[in-house]
C-alpha cells in the first residue's frame, strides 16, 4: 500500500541550501514536522451506510482501516491529488482544524489538537493557518482592504496596524491599487488574490488551499500559483489540493489519494530551497 512520508526530510540527500529563510538555527535533525498525523480515520454515518472518507490501508488480518499517517515538514509545498470523493477535502478540513478525525491523532506544530476545545481550535486556526478556497469565500459588498483586515480584527490588532498590514498583503499580491474595490468590482483572479492576501496577512505558519485555481482561467491560475510559489519560497508551508497536473507541478511533493488512502507520495523538489516552478521575478513580492 502507499508509502508514507517517513524519511522525506531528506537527511542530507537533497542538495538545496541547508538553511532556510527564518530558520537560521536549523540543525541536521531539523525542527519537528509542522504536521504529524497518525492513523487518522474519518467516517460518516453508521453501520452498512458508513462512508470511510479517510481510511488508510486495511489491516491485512481484520480488514479494518488502519488510518492515514503523514508528516509534513515546515517549508514544504505539498499537492494533494485524487479523484472526486477520494478524501482530499476531508483531509484538508482535518489539517485545518475545521473538522475532527473519527480516530487517530493530529499534532499541529507539536500540539495535539484532539485535546483542544472549540475556542482553542479557533485560536489555532486564526494564528497558525491561512485558508484559500475554490470559491474565494469573500464577504459581499466589502472592500478588498476590509476583507484582508478581518483576520487581524479577530486577532485583536489595532486599526492603524490592521490597515498597514492589510495594505502590505495586498501589495504582495499585486493589488495595492484595488484596495477600495468590492468583490463584484474585481475579476475572478483578482478576487482570489484578495483571498490569498487575507490568508497570509496574519503570517500563518501554514497555508491550506482547496482547489484555489479551480474557478480561474489559465492566466489567473498562473498569477495565483506564482504568489503561492513566492510564499513558499520565503518559508511558508503550503498544502494545496488540486485535480490538475499543471498545478501539482508547482509543489515539492505530490500525494495521491484513492478511496481515503495515500497510494503514492512523490518528492519533486527538496523541502529546503525554492519550489520547482517558481518564476524568479516573483520572489519577494510583486509590483
Ligand atoms: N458530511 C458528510 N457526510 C457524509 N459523507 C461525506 C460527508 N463529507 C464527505 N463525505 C463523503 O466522503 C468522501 C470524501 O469526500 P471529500 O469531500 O473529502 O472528497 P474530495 O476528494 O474532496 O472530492 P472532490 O474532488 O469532489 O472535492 C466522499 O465519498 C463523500 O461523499
Ligand atoms: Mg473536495
Amino acid at each position: 500500500m502507499g508509502r508514507t512520508n517517513s524519511g522525506s526530510r531528506g537527511g542530507g540527500r537533497h542538495t538545496g541550501p541547508a538553511v532556510r529563510a527564518g530558520d537560521a538555527t536549523r540543525g541536521d535533525a531539523g525542527p519537528p514536522p509542522v504536521i504529524q498525523i497518525r492513523r487518522v480515520t474519518k467516517s460518516y454515518g453508521l453501520g452498512d451506510a458508513t462512508v470511510h472518507a479517510l481510511r488508510g490501508p486495511s489491516d491485512p488480518v481484520t480488514g479494518e482501516p488502519l488510518g492515514v499517517t503523514l508528516d509534513i515538514e515546515q517549508g514544504d509545498f505539498v499537492a494533494v491529488m485524487g479523484s472526486s470523493g477520494s478524501g482530499k477535502s476531508t483531509l484538508m478540513n482535518i489539517l485545518g482544524c475545521l473538522d475532527v478525525p473519527t480516530g487517530g491523532r493530529y499534532l499541529l506544530d507539536g500540539t495535539d489538537v484532539g485535546h483542544l476545545d472549540e475556542g482553542q481550535l479557533s485560536l489555532v486556526r486564526n494564528r497558525k493557518i491561512g485558508f484559500i478556497f475554490q470559491s474565494f469565500n469573500l464577504v459581499p459588498r466589502t472592500t478588498a482592504l476590509a476583507q484582508v483586515e478581518l483576520p487581524l480584527a479577530y486577532a485583536g490588532a489595532r486599526s492603524a496596524e490592521r490597515r498597514r498590514r492589510a495594505l502590505a498583503a495586498l501589495s504582495l499580491v499585486g493589488l495595492a491599487d484595488r484596495s477600495g474595490h468590492k468583490p463584484n468590482e474585481l475579476s475572478g483572479g483578482q478576487q482570489q488574490r484578495v483571498a490569498v492576501a487575507r490568508a497570509l496577512v496574519t503570517a500563518p505558519a501554514m497555508l491550506l488551499a482547496d482547489e484555489p485555481t479551480g474557478n480561474l482561467d489559465s492566466r489567473s491560475t498562473e498569477e495565483v500559483l506564482g504568489i503561492i510559489d513566492g510564499l513558499n519560497a520565503i518559508g511558508r508551508t503550503v498544502v494545496l489540493i488540486t485535480h490538475e497536473d499543471e498545478v501539482a507541478r508547482h509543489a515539492k511533493r505530490v500525494i495521491r489519494l484513492v478511496d481515503g488512502a495515500i497510494v503514492s507520495d512523490v518528492r519533486q523538489g527538496p523541502v529546503a530551497g525554492p519550489p520547482p516552478a517558481i518564476r524568479p521575478e516573483l520572489v519577494g513580492g510583486r509590483s
